[in-house]
């Protein structure tokens, strides 16, 4: 059990599930006694991780959703409601990457794909998961953001488009529901130890290397570190923080 909270009785939702940050946090929601959706679009690679979880005794749920598509985040939404109780905490947080690309070469399809996901998908869960919590008068949404969110580096106008409009979705909600006791704040990453980073230095030599340089702590991130702050933004202790975009990043946007 986490030393530090208690979230038995209660009811997480976490998107990305399957590996990553995602994953890292649904292992911290069920080992501090939450019961868990763990929601993917990789439908055998989400089984398999609440499986795991379920042996090491956690309530669990494995749901494979695109959240880029809005019927099947209604589904997973409503499907958590039925089956675990409610919903009281939302880690929003499935998203991809793509390479290095000038914007006037984007591709449209590459661009609508990458905001698809990595905001209209961050979008839709808030508005199912926001009907429930409504209905419940409490509820805690982190959505996860990235550096990308605050600063612009060169190749990647499309991620940060989509990282910064997590941040006027999440601020602009969070006013909207702080006075119903639904708290929503954003986890902004810097550059952290996952598969997706894996993926960008197998895909592009020396990309990570150089952002390195700007990573004032000198290493990367581990997903734990991540999970840390989603479980405290949700937790009382947070009680106060309402629309904040809490940059998890070794002083990356410090600079
Ligand atoms: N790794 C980093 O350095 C870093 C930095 C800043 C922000 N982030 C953000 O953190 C989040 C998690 O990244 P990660 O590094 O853990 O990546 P990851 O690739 O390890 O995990 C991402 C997960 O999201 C899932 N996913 C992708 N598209 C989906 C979709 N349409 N519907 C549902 N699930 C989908 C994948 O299957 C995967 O399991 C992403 O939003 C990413 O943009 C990552």
């Amino acid at each position: 059990m986490n030393p530090i909270y208690d979230y038995a009785g209660k009811v997480a939702f976490v998107t990305g599930a399957a590996s990553g940050m995602g994953l890292a946090t649904a292992k911290a929601f069920a080992a501090a006694g939450a019961a868990v959706a763990l929601v993917d679009a990789k439908g055998d690679a989400v089984a398999k991780a609440a499986s795991e979880l379920e042996a090491s005794g956690a309530r669990v749920l494995a749901i494979t959703c695109d959240v880029s598509d809005e019927a099947q985040v209604k589904a997973a939404v409503e499907r958590t409601v039925a089956d675990l109780g409610g919903l009281d905490m939302a880690f929003n947080n499935a998203g991809i990457q793509s390479g290095a690309t000038e914007l006037a070469d984007v591709a449209m399809a590459d661009y609508d794909r990458m905001l698809g996901i990595n905001l209209r998908g961050v979008f839709a869960c808030m508005k199912f998961q926001l009907v429930q919590m409504k209905r419940q008068g409490s509820g805690a949404i982190v959505n996860c953001s990235s550096l990308g969110g605050f600063v612009g580096v060169p190749g990647r106008s499309a991620y940060h488009a989509a990282k910064h409009g997590i941040h006027g979705a999440s601020k602009s909600a969070a006013l909207e529901y702080a006075a119903q006791g639904i708290r929503i704040n954003v986890v902004a990453p810097g550059i952290m130890d996952t598969p997706m980073v894996a993926d960008m230095k197998k895909a592009e030599a020396g990309v990570i290397e150089d952002m390195m340089r700007d990573v004032p702590i000198k290493r990367l991130g581990e997903a734990d570190e991540v999970a840390a702050a989603v479980l405290w933004l949700c937790s009382p202790g947070a009680s106060f923080v309402v629309g904040h975009m809490l940059a998890v990043d070794g002083g990356y946007v410090a600079r």
